[in-house]
């Protein structure tokens, strides 16, 4: 039979020439992540010919200037060893364009400069609009490309746009956010990225699941207790986040994209083919199957939000959460939260997915576990071996990223001793070469036209339908669920153990 995967896997054109515009250019995000996955595409041969990257920002701040930053950064960042060769080529294809958000005049002399370089090569290039700033200048940056007509692709081309993350902070704004944006660019043309998604690991979840005949037939509620989620950091608010995380939460920031993107790509039925709308739909009816939870006695069985206070994370003494810099000192804003999920479908009937994230935690790892049912009699063990029988597979987003096997053996000897034992396999060793960068994978994506990894606008909006029901119960009840405490550098709140301990289960120790 033919495998649908194959052409995805191992069949990749080449983007067509393409200049890509950076809106907020000077942040962190430019330097940390797209320049380097930019050059990175370069070495690796990927870059569309003729490329161009445009970086519009309010900062006063000449080409060589710019370009002397992001060599700075590059060298610090870039997942391949930074070579001075290389970049001096790259360079040449980065530019610098200082405008107001919004400022009209800024774009018809962005748009002056665009066809300037479709001159120089002598044909017009595609477009791809980045939007990397402060969200608030979303609705702005959208409603002035189309003033000056930048949203419309020259003749024979086309004209995208990427948006980064936070796609609005509740419904009611990801859909003014997404009515502003389909007045500029068709569903099609609009690139939502999370960077999860581009993560090799995440991409992997739907090789091993329908590329391999041993787990489909298991992967059910038939077969499977229940599944752990679990993104663990060991940082807090370095870098000045805190203005914003105060203003987000661990729920908002991670569970609504990243951590229900990862969900639906455990629990969705298997796509049609492998389109981009066709993965899309079976993911966004994970989300919509989720039993809501609704009102804070619901809320507060099923989900647990919790802040640090001080501690010690590898070593080093940390403050509490709201003792953070620009945090503030009253916060009542989450930065760890455990959930008890349903998905109310055939398949999940009854399994629960429990969900975990937080920030100052021992460690910084992301995992997926999925926990096997105990068969239903192993004639040789005793009820002590019983109790540890458990088959768990486990895939290891990051670091380490790999996938492990947790089953039972005899151990050698002339007793029969049943010992649980680990098969695993390791991206690092099996492939012997690093895994491209999520926004590699990425941005060559919106390069390429193809949106599979990206959230479409019923994905975003229905992801926080769910978690609005949430927030609601935490903030707009008289009587909310508590806010409980874990110290930086443990693993949360007690109560989210005990979240577990109600059904007569436990977190994985990671
Ligand atoms: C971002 C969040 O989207 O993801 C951050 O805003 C978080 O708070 C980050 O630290 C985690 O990403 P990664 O790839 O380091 O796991």
């Amino acid at each position: 039979m033919e495998n649908p995967f194959q052409e995805t896997l191992f069949h990749r054109n080449q983007a067509e020439p393409c200049t890509m515009v950076i809106f907020g250019a000077t942040g962190d995000l430019t330097h940390r992540k797209l320049i380097p996955a930019l050059y990175n595409l370069a070495a690796s041969g990927d870059l569309p010919p003729h490329f161009q990257c445009i970086g519009f920002a309010r900062r006063d701040k000449t080409d060589p200037d710019f370009r002397s930053e992001l060599e700075t950064a590059n060298r610090k960042y870039s997942r391949q060893t930074h070579s001075d060769e290389l970049w001096q080529r790259f360079e040449q294809s980065i530019h610098y364009h200082r405008s107001e958000f919004q400022d009209l005049e800024g774009y018809r002399s962005l748009k002056d400069a665009l066809d300037r370089f479709d001159q120089q090569r002598g044909a017009p290039a595609n477009r791809l609009f980045y939007l990397a700033s402060a969200p608030e200048f979303f609705k702005p940056i959208l409603e002035l490309l189309k003033q000056a007509g930048l949203n419309e692709a020259p003749e024979g081309r086309w004209a995208r746009v990427v948006c980064e993350k936070p796609f609005g902070k509740d419904l009611t704004t990801a859909r003014a956010l997404n009515e502003v944006v389909s007045q500029t660019f068709e569903e099609k043309d609009t690139y939502r990225i999370d960077h999860y998604l581009g993560k090799e690991t995440a991409q992997n979840i739907m090789v091993l699941r329908f590329a391999n005949a041993l787990f489909e037939p298991n992967w059910n509620s038939r077969y499977i207790d229940h599944v752990q989620i679990t993104c663990a950091e060991n940082l807090g608010m370095e870098g000045g986040r805190g203005g914003y995380y105060d203003t987000a939460g661990a729920l908002r920031d991670m569970v609504q994209n990243h951590l229900f993107q990862l969900l639906s790509l455990v629990a969705m039925e298997p796509p049609t083919d492998l389109s981009a709308d066709s993965v899309r739909d079976e993911k966004v009816k994970v989300i919509r199957s989720l039993r809501r939870w609704v009102g804070p006695e619901a809320v507060g069985h099923n989900v647990v939000r919790a802040q640090y206070t001080a501690g010690s994370v590898d070593g080093v003494e940390r403050v509490g959460y709201r003792q953070e810099d620009r945090v503030n000192p009253e916060s009542n804003t989450e930065c760890y939260v455990a959930l008890r999920l349903y998905v109310d479908t055939w398949r999940w009937q009854g399994v629960p997915f429990y969900i975990r994230v937080g920030k100052q935690l021992p460690k910084k790892a992301t995992e997926i576990s999925v926990h096997f049912k105990k068969p239903p009699q192993v004639p040789f063990a005793t009820a002590s071996m019983l109790s540890n029988s458990e088959n768990t597979l486990v895939i290891r987003i990051q670091p380490d990223e790999g996938i492990a096997l947790r089953i039972l053996c005899k151990q050698p000897g002339q007793a029969l001793i049943m010992q649980p034992v680990k098969m695993d396999f390791q991206y690092s060793s099996s492939f012997g070469k690093a895994s491209p960068e999520a926004y590699e994978r990425l941005l060559l994506d919106a390069m390429l036209g193809d949106a599979t990894l990206f959230a479409r606008r019923d994905e975003v909006e229905n992801a926080w339908k769910f978690i609005d029901e949430l927030e609601h119960a935490w903030h707009q009840s008289a009587h909310p669920p508590p806010m409980c405490e874990y110290p930086a550098g443990s693993w949360g709140p007690k109560e989210a153990d005990e979240l577990l301990a109600q059904d007569g289960r436990q977190w994985r120790l990671l």
